[in-house]
């Protein structure tokens, strides 16, 4: 685990619980290293607490490295994970909007024979997405209502729902680096970045994060919604996302999975 904030807690927990299959937490990583001690801490099944990513790569025991952290550590150390044989859980997206890094992911991938995998985080749906995309895809729409707690400093006083971002997702990412990682997923799932519509809503009214999607396509039409409780610790990150990585990690280690 790279990341014990937030989401990398609320994931390890979920873990340290069997709530993810047969998965274990064998090391954990952060900047911040009290942050990693205290998580380690606190989990029955204790894990290694390392110095640095180089010494969480040399563990042959670990087959698959979760970044729980920031998109500035997925470009840090996403290509060395890779690179080192292990496969890798992306859940700060949107660093991989940017197509050089994706590219040289996707080769070193390749060259290594794993994989770099995105949980659909804090969003639902992203099967659908999928495979409506393998078809023709008009037009992809995310619809973002924030709380002003979700958006932190960012937030301005206001009494009326107010329309803070109109775009494409490469726009959206660049404009909430740290919120709209669901922007990149859908994105990623389906017709790209450039293609993909977002609209993010500041809205007082609102006590979670609620994500709409609207897909139509030859499929037909796909309308999602998900309206996400945030984490204990952090107001922008949706419990939703860590669940998404234990139901991720649990289908790497069944034997039938389901909506794979
Ligand atoms: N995919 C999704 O749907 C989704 C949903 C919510 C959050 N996220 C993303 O997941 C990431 C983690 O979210 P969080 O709520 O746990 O954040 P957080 O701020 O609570 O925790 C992040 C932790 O990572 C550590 N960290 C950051 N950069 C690092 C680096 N370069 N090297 C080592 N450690 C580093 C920090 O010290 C911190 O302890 C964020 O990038 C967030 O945007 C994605």
């Amino acid at each position: 685990m790279i990341g014990c904030g937030a989401l990398g807690r609320a994931i390890a927990k979920l873990v340290d619980a069997g709530r993810a299959g047969d998965t274990k937490i064998l090391a954990v990583f952060d900047r911040n290293r009290e942050k990693a001690y205290k998580l380690a801490e606190e989990l029955s099944e204790k894990p290694k607490v390392v110095e640095s990513v180089d010494d969480l790569l040399k563990m042959p025991e670990v087959d698959v490295v979760v970044e729980a952290a920031s998109q500035e550590a997925v470009k840090q150390y996403a290509r060395k994970v890779v690179d080192s044989g292990k496969n890798l859980v992306v859940l700060s997206v949107g660093a991989l909007l940017d197509a050089e890094l994706l590219k040289q992911l996707v080769e070193l991938a390749k060259k290594r024979g794993k994989k770099v995998l995105i949980p659909s985080g804090a969003v639902a749906g992203v099967d659908g997405i999928s495979s409506a995309s393998i078809g023709e895809v008009k037009e992809i729409l995310l619809v973002t209502h924030k709380s002003p707690k979700s958006l932190g400093e960012e937030a301005e006083e206001v009494e009326e729902p107010k329309v803070l971002f109109e775009g494409d997702a490469l726009e959206a990412v660049k404009r909430f680096p740290r919120g709209l990682n669901v922007a990149a997923t859908i994105s990623l799932a389906g017709i790209g970045a450039e293609k993909t519509r977002v609209r993010v809503v500041l809205d007082p009214s609102v006590e979670r994060t609620v994500h709409e999607i609207f897909v139509k396509g030859e499929f037909g039409e796909l309308y999602i919604k998900a309206s996400n409780v945030p984490t204990p610790e952090n107001p922008r990150s949706s419990y939703l996302a860590a669940l998404s990585v234990a139901s991720l990690l649990k289908r790497l280690s069944q034997e039938v999975v389901v909506g794979a």
